[in-house]
């Protein structure tokens, strides 16, 4: 018996028809065995400010996906592309699971990470994955490199949520396997 292998997945849109929730979405739906991936979105954050940090501490909502991340397996970060770079949004999500910076040992520290993203451009936000690479590498998170995923024209490749194209289904799943593979070799 193989054992259970948890990843944790944030797509990074707060948009209701997000093309990356349903990139998110797909990837649950063909996790290769024994891999699980728990989706999370980013609601609920508010934008970070240290003032408020002091008040009150770290939100709630930030509280449980750091708790969700910190106990998994390995992370998969599904990314959307906003001028070439990292959606603010998401990365203002990342920056409050930083905080404490005491803590980003536990949740982030060593653990394997995923990275995956869709647009509907031509590029398919291959810049804004090129964007986290700093990020992961002051998290001391690992990213699995060893296949990619640029959804581009995400806008056909998706229709009314559901993953439609047989190209972008192929590389989601040899992805996914790679990803699997990967965390395994790390547990
Ligand atoms: C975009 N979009 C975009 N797309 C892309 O491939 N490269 C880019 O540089 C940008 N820049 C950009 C800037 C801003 C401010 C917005 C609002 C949008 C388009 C973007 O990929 C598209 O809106 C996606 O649908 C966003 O992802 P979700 O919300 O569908 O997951």
């Amino acid at each position: 018996m193989l054992s259970p292998m948890r990843i944790v997945g944030i797509s990074g849109s707060l948009r209701r028809g997000s093309l990356n929730r349903s990139l998110l979405t797909a990837a649950v739906e063909r996790a290769p065995a024994p891999m699980h991936i728990e989706a999370h979105g980013i609601d609920g954050i508010p934008l970070y400010d240290g003032d408020l940090e002091a008040a009150s501490g770290v939100p709630e909502a930030v509280t449980r996906l750091k708790d969700a991340v910190a106990t998994a397996d390995g992370l998969l970060l599904v990314t959307p592309e906003y001028n070439q770079s990292i959606p603010g949004v998401f990365k203002n999500a990342i920056d409050w699971m930083s905080r404490p910076g005491s803590d980003i040992a536990r949740v982030f520290g060593g653990k394997p990470v995923g990275l995956i993203g869709a647009s509907p451009g031509r590029m398919g936000t291959i810049s804004s994955q090129t964007a986290w690479l700093p990020v992961f590498r002051s998290l001391a998170l690992v990213p699995y490199l060893g296949r990619t995923v640029y959804v581009s024209a995400a806008g056909e490749a998706f229709q009314n949520g559901v993953l439609a194209s047989a190209m972008v289904d192929k590389l989601l799943s040899d992805y996914l396997t790679g990803l699997r593979d990967f965390v395994a070799t790390r547990g």
